[in-house]
């Protein structure tokens, strides 16, 4: 039986052109067992008629807060109370803004302030208003009240543009619905992972960066969520798509990683770091492009050093996580690696080799020398993805003792 049979789904409807999608995602639901009500706003009305969602949901569609009938057994209460979970497919940016800002101005925002129930949002809009600092300020402070988020994913937009703000895929949306934090070994555990590159600013139009994909984090993240756990990526610019269910949080610089990374601390039970951080960034950032000297000479670039994340919140103080670092190296691979392993403290280091096809940046596969206090295990050779689900078991024996 599905994990959603009989659950009582509440879904949110609000405007954006992924609406048409959302009929699809009540006929999913339904299909797992799930019971449905539908709210929409106004909004979302005028992409996609009521009448469709009634009849794949099999009830009246709701979307008038003021409405004396239904008001008259307080509506918005009854809903708010009938639903297990509330799913918001698609969350648009006005509609993130409205719920940040805790506003009650139609049916749907208003059933949220009235809920106890899990409220998840799938985000769909243009990359540039998903990127834009509103959204980005909206979005952290839904994430700091316990909203989840699912998604974005990235890809070809209806705007015509390709970029992160795609709304999840129906099937993947239910799947994440279906496979909440609620079972696996590391059910109730936050894990938080960082992964892809840092790029440091040189000037408006140069950075120092270096080749890292994201793919090892993300296929970490992914594994984690598999095993029950709340997980939240801190991403540095990359392509690979959000795996379902985890949070995913954008940043550029190694400075912006190690501020999000602090942020998170007090709230993660497991810190992994597969980024692959800039060691250092320019020491001043030039406020116009560098211009090219006429008598051909050559250019100093003054570098100091970046924060060590690792190493930081390895050395915390109070509510250490248990801590896993990746070591890349191209020569004296366990040498090194564990000689890192102890510089920073980590409890755990994944060792792999870079600078070579078919390993590390870059590659679709990738093996791991694992190493901790007294212990070592040799990952062998397989695609991310099963490497990650292999590590994921190591660091779950190691750190609670089970599998
Ligand atoms: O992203 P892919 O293309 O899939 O490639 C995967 C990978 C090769 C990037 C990944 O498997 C990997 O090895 N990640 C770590 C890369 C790295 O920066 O290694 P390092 O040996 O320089 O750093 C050691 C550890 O310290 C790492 O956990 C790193 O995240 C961390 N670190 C480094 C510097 C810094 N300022 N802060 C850090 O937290």
């Amino acid at each position: 039986m599905s994990e959603l049979h009989g659950h009582h789904i509440l879904l949110g409807v609000s405007g954006g052109i992924a609406a048409y999608k959302s009929p699809e995602i009540v006929r999913r639901l339904r299909e797992a067992g799930a019971e449905v009500r539908v709210v929409m706003t106004a909004a979302a009305r005028a992409f996609v008629q009521p009448l469709t969602f009634q009849a794949v949901s099999g009830r009246p569609v709701h979307h008038d807060l003021l409405d004396a009938d239904a008001e008259a057994a307080m509506g918005h209460i009854e809903l708010a109370r009938w639903a297990d979970h509330v799913l918001i497919a698609p969350a648009s940016a006005d509609l993130m803004a409205r719920l940040a800002q805790g506003l009650a101005d139609d049916l749907l925002t208003t059933l949220c302030l009235a809920t106890d129930a899990p409220i998840s949002l799938a985000p769909a809009m243009n990359r540039l208003m998903w990127a834009n600092p509103a959204t980005r300020e909206n979005r952290e402070t839904l994430l700091r009240r316990g909203f989840h988020l699912l998604g974005p994913g990235e890809g070809d937009q209806a705007c015509g543009e390709v970029g992160a703000g795609r709304m999840w895929e129906p099937e993947a949306l239910v799947a994440a619905l279906a496979a909440p934090a609620s079972r696996g070994p590391l059910r109730g555990r936050r894990v938080l992972i960082t992964a892809g590159p840092t790029r440091e600013a040189i000037d408006p139009v140069r950075y120092l960066s270096n080749r890292s994909t994201g793919r090892m984090g993300f296929a970490i993240a992914a594994a984690a969520a598999e095993r029950g756990a709340t997980v939240t990526m801190v991403a540095g610019p990359c392509e690979s798509a959000t795996p379902c269910g985890v949070e995913r949080i954008d940043v550029e610089s190694a400075a912006e990683m190690h501020a999000v990374v602090m942020a998170r601390l007090a709230d993660t039970d497991v810190f992994i770091a597969a980024a692959a951080v800039a060691d250092y960034r320019a020491a001043r950032q030039a406020p116009a492009k560098i211009k090219k000297a006429d008598g051909g000479e050559g250019l100093t670039l003054e570098l100091v050093p970046n924060p060590d994340i690792l190493a930081e919140v390895a050395g915390a103080a109070e509510g250490r996580p248990y801590v896993v670092g990746f070591a890349a190296e191209t020569e004296r691979l366990a040498e090194y690696a564990e000689a890192k392993r102890r510089r920073k403290g980590a409890d755990m280091i994944a060792a792999n080799w870079v600078g070579r096809p078919g390993s590390g940046f870059e590659s679709e596969r990738n093996a791991l020398e694992v190493f901790w206090d007294g212990g070592h295990a040799s990952l062998a050779d397989a695609p991310k993805a099963e490497l990650a689900s292999n590590l994921m078991d190591l660091i779950v024996e190691r750190a609670y003792g089970q599998r």
